[in-house]
């Protein structure tokens, strides 16, 4: 564990010191005069977000179990220096990406927290569908020619930007554990300044996707489906990620037993 928490440690402190640019024109710091004016902003639909169960863009009770998510993953955040986390799940469909999407609204509410939601379950891209914003991103392509490409990332709102695809990857573990793709997302984080980034990545016990881009994040929370993961499931997909990164715990999804709420936020 002391080995993880010195590697991340390091890796943290070499990102801070790419992330203390200043523009040598003007002095200010990047963030200042970095790109999200330019970011193309999506056009989102209130009514498709709902059905598609993305319920944490305005406050209220819908969005309550995400808000206080947010809060604890902030402090945590905060705490630790970290910015990144990984959002990943033991088997497909038990809801990462709803979780990443509601999770990314929530933070963005908050007026001084800027928020990067990037798609990297790459063989199952589905943002762009359950946002409703079919618009050709291909954020992958970018990292596969290892170029930054602002035109591959939109904004929704004042503080949320998005990173999407839309068309499935075959065998993106390569490109995932590249160090150029670590260089591009840098750069990104570098010129964005985002104060949380949230990678959607791929369920870990089908392929070893998720595992490979584990060394770009600081820490990691795991999606399980309350009637459909099993504890085994669970357990393993926490131990390979406890291998790599900090698993700050799980947060049980489709509950039903709970009438109002079928989210239950991760433990401390
Ligand atoms: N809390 C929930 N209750 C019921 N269905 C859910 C819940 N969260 C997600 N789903 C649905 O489960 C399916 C898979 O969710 P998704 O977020 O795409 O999973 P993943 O990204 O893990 O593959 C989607 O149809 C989604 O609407
Ligand atoms: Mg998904």
């Amino acid at each position: 564990m002391e080995r993880i928490q010195s590697a991340l440690a390091k890796a943290r402190a070499a990102r801070d010191r790419k992330l203390q640019v200043t523009n040598p024109v003007t002095g200010k710091k990047v963030a200042e005069t970095g790109p999200w004016p330019a970011l193309g902003q999506l056009t989102l639909n209130p009514g498709h977000l709902e059905r598609n169960r993305i319920v944490a863009l305005h406050p209220g009770h819908n969005a309550a179990s995400f808000d206080v998510m947010r809060t604890n993953l902030l402090r945590t955040l905060r705490t630790n220096g970290w910015t990144r986390v990984a959002i990943t799940s033991p088997t497909p469909a038990c809801g990462k990406s709803t979780v990443a999407a509601n999770l990314a609204f929530s933070l963005a509410r908050l007026a001084d927290t800027r928020v990067l939601l990037v798609e990297l379950d790459l063989r199952h891209p589905s943002l762009s569908r359950m946002l409703g914003v079919e618009g050709g991103q291909n954020f992958a392509a970018s990292l596969a020619e290892g170029k930054v490409d602002f035109a591959q990332i939109r904004r929704a709102g004042d503080n949320l930007a998005v990173a999407l695809n839309s068309r499935a990857m075959e065998n993106p573990a390569e490109l995932l554990s590249a160090a150029r793709t670590a260089d591009v997302i840098d750069e990104i984080e570098a010129q964005l300044r985002p104060d949380v980034v949230i990678f959607d990545l791929s369920p870990v016990l089908v392929s070893d996707d998720a595992i490979a881009f584990l060394d770009q994040v600081d820490c990691a929370l795991i999606v399980a489906a309350a009637d459909e993961s099993t504890v085994a499931e669970i357990e393993k997909c926490g131990k390979d990620l406890a291998k790599r990164t900090q698993v700050l715990g799980v947060v049980l999804n489709k509950c039903r037993y709970r009438e109002q709420e079928d989210t239950l936020v991760y433990p401390e």
